[in-house]
């Protein structure tokens, strides 16, 4: 099958999150499987620099607005995955992050970067793509910055791909104002209920939800979620309406990038059987971060940003008690300048317990979810989340809540789940610092208990996390939508 894979990032060319962890290695597992996969993706700076082999492809014409852009083909550098870049420097070659200002704020034209990225997807999936050697089967693409590709498609006579929609957060929509609709070039009759229009807006997310052929997420528990009122912000109904078309894929981690036994970031590499390396690890990540070099002491990693879906405040508001039982914490993220604020301070009040770095960084992350004894996730809600599955990897038993891929990936620590070689780190049910508090207290009780610590380590361990199981799912659904239609003769 050729499969257009259509991702705002992509680990290693430009990361902001977990999306770019997927879009870096859910391709490369189903090209292993045999399929022919390309990456589209925009050409914002750091991809054009990063790419393998880049040469320039073909000009596209006549889009809304920018009128040509430049398709650039090149190779993933690690993985040789094919990516097709749109080089269009107007659009996508500016200092920021791939969706904000400097100053933290949307680029103002989103809707027009991101409409185009989702016009050059559909236009790939037509029988009008200047890629005349190269038409792909199924158009695969996440989350909202891809969300208009099949509504361009359905409103083409020339379209010919069917289409998948992946969403790995649901909070974030891309709704923007209905003037937009024209801009981009889709029929205004379309600005409706039964179509883009989403309370008043035109909505990214809900004209992919709406239009898209099938529809996946990133865990079973999040796939029932968001048909509900708690956790479908907004689209719950839509959803719910399409229950059929949707299916709950857990992801998978890049075993090669993730691997405690040869991390490049590791001054001491370490796996199941060597775990007394991974206290040599902690003991230097203490040092670097002007820890006090405590062995004993338990120390919390946290690799985040920091917005409100993932908890953290819960965790400023019990860290007095945390440290008081001797914990230490260290975190490294980015986000919300009050809980930034807020973890500096705490910082600064305990400087010999809590280290706070403000920032992405990529060897400091490997180093945390290495050298910490447990990684504390208490998010509210969590699409996937991949740092758990890191933790599980790395030996570093998660603290997580029971919601979306969290409840699917950890398995709590009990008599029971012990004894059947089950449990893998702990887990609460309530978003309030009282629940998550007293988890973390459990996780201590244990870890002081070192040979039973050592079990829940192995068991994480020892749990196969690769791509290869998901990437067999996502293969059946491109199968049985190209069946489906082998059945029903070709749409349009
Ligand atoms: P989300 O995509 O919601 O942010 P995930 O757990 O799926 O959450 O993925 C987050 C990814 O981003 C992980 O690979 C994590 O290690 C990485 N990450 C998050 N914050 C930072 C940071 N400040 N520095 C380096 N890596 C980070
Ligand atoms: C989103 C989600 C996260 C998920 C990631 C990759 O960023 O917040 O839970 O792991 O996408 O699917």
């Amino acid at each position: 099958m050729r499969i257009l894979f259509v991702t705002s990032e992509a680990f290693p060319l430009i990361k902001t999150g977990g999306l770019a962890d997927v879009s870096g290695s859910l391709p490369a597992a189903l090209r292993t499987m045999g399929e022919d996969v390309r990456l589209l993706i925009p050409g914002y700076r750091p991809v054009l620099d990063k790419l393998s082999n880049s040469r320039i492809l073909i000009e596209m014409q006549w889009l809304p607005i920018v009128g040509n852009v430049t398709l650039i083909a090149g190779e993933m550098p690690d993985t040789g995955v094919p990516v097709i870049a749109i080089a269009c420097t107007m659009l996508y070659e500016r200092d920021g992050s791939p969706y904000l200002d400097a100053k933290g704020r949307e680029w103002v034209d989103n809707p027009l970067r991101f409409g185009i990225l989702s016009r050059v997807a559909a236009i790939l999936g037509s029988q009008d793509s200047p890629l005349t050697d190269w038409i792909p089967d199924i158009v695969h693409f996440n989350d909202w910055q891809g969300g208009l590709t099949p509504a361009f498609m359905r409103h083409s006579q020339a379209a010919c791909a069917k289409t998948v929609l992946s969403i790995h957060n649901l909070a974030f929509q891309g709704n923007c104002a209905e003037e937009w609709v024209e801009k981009l070039g889709l029929p205004p009759a379309a600005y409706h209920v039964e179509g883009l229009e989403y309370f008043g807006q035109l909505s990214f997310l809900k004209a992919g939800v709406f239009y898209a052929d099938s529809i996946t997420t990133v865990s079973p528990t999040y796939a029932q979620e968001i048909q509900t009122e708690e956790f479908g912000f907004g689209m719950q109904g839509l959803l719910s309406s399409r229950s059929t078309d949707i299916h709950g894929i857990l992801n998978g981690i890049d075993t090669r990038e993730w691997n405690p036994a040869i991390d490049p970031h590791l001054a001491y590499p370490y796996d199941a059987e060597h775990l007394e390396q991974k206290s040599l690890v902690k003991q230097a990540l203490q040092h670097r971060l002007g820890l006090s070099q405590d062995a004993d002491a338990p120390l919390l990693g946290v690799v985040s940003r920091l917005a409100n879906q993932k908890g953290l405040d819960l965790l400023l508001e019990c860290a007095d008690s945390l440290l008081a039982q001797g914990c230490q914490i260290a975190l490294l993220g980015g986000g919300e300048p009050l809980l930034e604020h807020g973890f500096w301070r705490l910082s600064l009040n305990h400087p010999q317990q809590v280290s706070v770095n403000v920032g992405y960084n990529e060897p400091l992350s490997h180093q945390i979810m290495a050298g910490a004894d447990m990684f504390i996730m208490p998010s509210r809600f969590e699409p996937c989340g991949l740092n758990q599955m890191y933790g599980l990897r790395y030996g570093t038993p998660p603290v997580v809540r029971r919601t979306g891929g969290l409840a699917d990936s950890v398995c709590d620590t009990n008599a029971a789940n012990l004894k059947d070689g089950s449990a893998t780190g702990f887990t609460f049910g309530l978003a309030d610092s009282p629940s998550l508090l007293e988890c973390i207290q459990r996780a201590v009780e244990y870890y002081h208990n070192k040979p039973v610590w050592k079990l829940i380590q192995q068991n994480g361990m020892a749990r196969d996390l690769g791509w290869d199981q998901s990437a067999r799912e996502y293969r059946d659904i491109y199968r049985s939508l190209l069946e489906e239609d082998k059945g029903l003769g070709t749409r349009n």
